[in-house]
């Protein structure tokens, strides 16, 4: 059986003070109410070694938001996936609409930092979408398709393991626009039957297919029921733990 997961991205908000206060009130809901899906918080690098350490005796596991595309050495401002994965921290968010758009990372350079990411040990929650653009012509299928032949799927068999895939719609992110379940499901039935091709039906079946974009407590049970759709991505409702609580309650 996949897994099944709920994963916070925190984005650029929080300070370390109130990242710890966050994480802290996280970790004791669920320590008092067990979730039924794996949890993961992905955060600013400044966050990381500190969380990591809070809750390593917890159910939460810790993602960064991105990792250098180069290994080590001159590169001011970078931080590599093996500095990422020294905090204990083991996922990293990758390929993120908002990455792609604002600091213009081509499938190119998410390639070179899935590969690092992997060779680091990490795991990688690696996201793909389409633009309202492309949507209205009908192009999201085209678009995921050529986001994973991009920067993906060159992996072994064995690296795919430690994949999981989140569908973000950039029109639905951030805009209080959610795709509906059906519309959902659909894409997400799609990405699997690509995974299958490359990969096959079995590994097909393992692959955790997060959906991202607006999904919060009230609309999170009716796209988790679909048969697709694995958990979710979630960015403003991971800023609150009982919002937060709220979508990990889906799976309950
Ligand atoms: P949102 O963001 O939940 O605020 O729409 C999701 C994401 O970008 O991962």
């Amino acid at each position: 059986m996949r897994k099944k997961i709920v994963a916070g991205n925190w984005k650029m908000n929080k300070t370390l003070q109130e990242g710890v206060a966050l994480a802290t009130e996280l970790k004791d809901i669920l320590a008092a109410e067990k979730p039924n899906c794996e949890v993961i918080i992905g955060t600013p690098f400044i966050h990381l070694a500190t969380l990591s350490e809070l809750l390593k005796d917890s159910v939460i596991a810790v993602s960064a938001e991105n990792c250098a595309n180069k290994a080590s050495g001159a590169y001011t401002g970078e931080v590599s996936a093996a500095m990422v994965k020294s905090t204990g921290a083991e996922y990293v968010i990758l390929g993120h609409s908002e990455r792609r758009e604002y600091y213009h990372e081509t499938p190119e350079i998410l390639k070179e930092k899935v590969d690092l990411a992997l060779e680091n040990g990490l795991k990688v929650i690696f996201c793909i979408g389409e633009s309202e653009a492309e949507r209205d012509n009908n192009q999201q299928e085209a678009v995921c398709k050529a986001e994973l032949a991009g920067s993906v799927f060159h992996l072994t068999p064995e690296q795919w393991k430690n994949i999981v895939i989140a569908y973000e719609p950039i029109w639905a992110i951030g805009t209080g626009k959610t795709a509906t379940a059906e519309q959902a499901e659909e894409i997400h039935a799609y990405i699997r039957k690509c995974v299958a091709e490359v990969y096959g039906a079995e590994m097909a079946d393992e692959t955790s297919i997060l959906y991202g974009g607006s999904c919060k407590a009230s609309n999170a049970p009716e796209l988790f029921s679909k048969p697709d759709i694995d958990g979710g991505l979630i960015g403003g409702a991971s800023l609150k733990a009982p919002d937060f609580k709220g979508i990990i309650d889906a799976w309950k």
